[in-house]
């Protein structure tokens, strides 16, 4: 489910008409639906309600502290990846005992940092890190409860840059060693090996290698937990979201949207194929979503600038760039796009939706169908939830855009937009 709609002929979150909030806070802005966000939480926590699970939200997806909050309330755990989220979460009212530290070079003031909050657990990915984890805690004279990072090998079927359990990324440590290094871990001093972990990629759209990666990994959680006790086993994060037709797909449907026709599948299909190979281990599992809890729960309001028209092309030329949202630039991914005014009519020539940064990459859409655009449209960039704001960047001297959150008919900004001075604040005089 998500929650945004044309009532009326405009573009609404919830109850509340986007033309409003970008009239009040401007443009480029992001719009979350506080509901969306809950509800995802809501049908993924009844959908594993047959184990022992805890959702961890993987904080790089959105960090604002207002959503990590939401979250929180709601009863989530946090999957983290830096001190910097560590730090959002305990300012959102977060728990340290209940994050998750991942990630495949964590410094050592980071680990000392999460070592003194008291972290949950450290997610490790090599021995050199097991390494250093040990030799701070001895130095600390505490624990370091530890999960080993398993690279199950496993194809995701999802874009080469968020693919994760093979053999030929960075991630994890191969299943063949993984036992060794457990050996290891178990003689050192401080290590106390608590879980397991894995996680195969992002945006994956159908059930079989979640299925097939829990397969491949499940002897060995049986062999750890009968040999260290290990109390749970982490699934990653990975679940898909819809991107093409995300305004129309409001029923809780993922979409399956690389090449051909689209097919869906749903949180229940998810849950029925791994939820039984995990009752079988009869182990807490940990699952890290993070653009499946908050991707559909966010949008990019920009407004046309230009209607420029070539013999060979005509772009819109909007005042958001890829400053803002990367996402189409560094992986060519698609983003349904909707004038806020609804129209049902098409232009007779494709556009090309196009940011103001000079580069030819700075695009949201090429060669898109869309209803005629005039100046000063307008434009909502759907399934910006997710990785959106949190890849933004000052690049070409752009401030960074607003945020704004909707519950119901209310509507509040979680985030200013930058000024210049915020631009220029923490560069030094020489
Ligand atoms: N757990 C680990 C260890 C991860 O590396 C990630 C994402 C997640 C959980 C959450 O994955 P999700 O449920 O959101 O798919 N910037 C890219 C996505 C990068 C994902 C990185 N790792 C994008 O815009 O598509």
């Amino acid at each position: 489910m998500h929650s945004f709609e044309y009532r009326n002929g405009s573009l609404h979150c919830e109850d509340v008409d986007l033309a409003r909030v970008a009239e009040e806070f401007g443009t480029p802005l992001y719009i979350y639906s506080a509901a969306t966000v809950l509800d995802h939480y809501t049908r993924l926590d009844a959908a594993l309600k047959s184990l022992d699970h805890r959702i961890c939200y993987a904080v790089k997806a959105n960090s604002n502290r207002a959503i990590l909050k939401l979250l929180a309330d709601a009863g989530a755990w946090f999957d983290i990846v830096s001190g910097g989220e560590l730090f959002r979460v305990l300012k959102a009212g977060g728990d340290a005992k209940k994050c998750t530290f991942a990630g495949v070079g964590k410094s050592r003031e980071e680990i000392e940092y999460a070592l003194d909050q008291g972290v949950h657990s450290f997610n490790v990915e090599s021995e050199a890190e097991l390494e250093l984890i040990d030799k701070i805690a001895s130095e600390k004279n505490v624990r370091a409860p530890i999960a080993l990072r398993a690279n199950p090998d496993v194809d995701p079927h999802t874009h080469q840059y968020i693919s994760t359990g093979s053999h030929e990324n960075k991630f994890g440590i191969a299943l063949e060693r993984l036992a060794d290094v457990c050996a290891r871990a178990a003689k050192m001093r401080k290590i106390d090996i608590v879980g397991l972990q894995m996680h195969i990629g992002s945006q994956i759209t159908e059930a079989g290698p979640f299925a097939a990666a829990i397969k491949k990994v499940a002897p060995l959680v049986k062999q750890l937990k009968d040999k260290y006790g290990i109390k749970f086993f982490s699934i990653g994060g990975g679940m898909g979201i819809i991107y093409k037709r995300a305004l129309e797909s409001g029923a809780g449907k993922w979409w399956h949207d690389h090449g051909g026709e689209a097919s869906a599948f749903s949180v229940g299909d998810y849950a029925d194929a791994i939820v039984p190979p995990l009752r079988e281990l009869d182990i807490q599992v940990l699952i890290e979503p993070g653009r499946f809890l908050v991707g559909n729960a966010g949008v990019l309001l920009t407004r046309v600038r230009y209607i420029k028209e070539t013999a060979a092309k005509k772009f819109a030329i909007v005042d958001a760039g890829m400053n803002d949202l990367i996402r189409p630039a560094l992986y060519q991914s698609y983003h349904q796009i909707v004038p806020v005014k609804q129209s049902d009519k098409i232009d007779n020539r494709k556009i090309d939706i196009v940011g103001p940064v000079c580069e030819s990459g700075d695009f949201f859409a090429q060669d898109r169908e869309m209803p005629p655009l005039r100046e000063g449209d307008l434009l909502a960039i759907m399934s910006a939830g997710a990785y959106g704001f949190v890849m933004a960047s000052n690049y070409n001297s752009r401030p960074l855009p607003a945020e704004a959150l909707v519950r119901g008919d209310k509507f509040s900004l979680i985030r200013k937009r930058q000024t210049f001075d915020d631009i220029v604040r923490d560069e030094l005089p020489t």
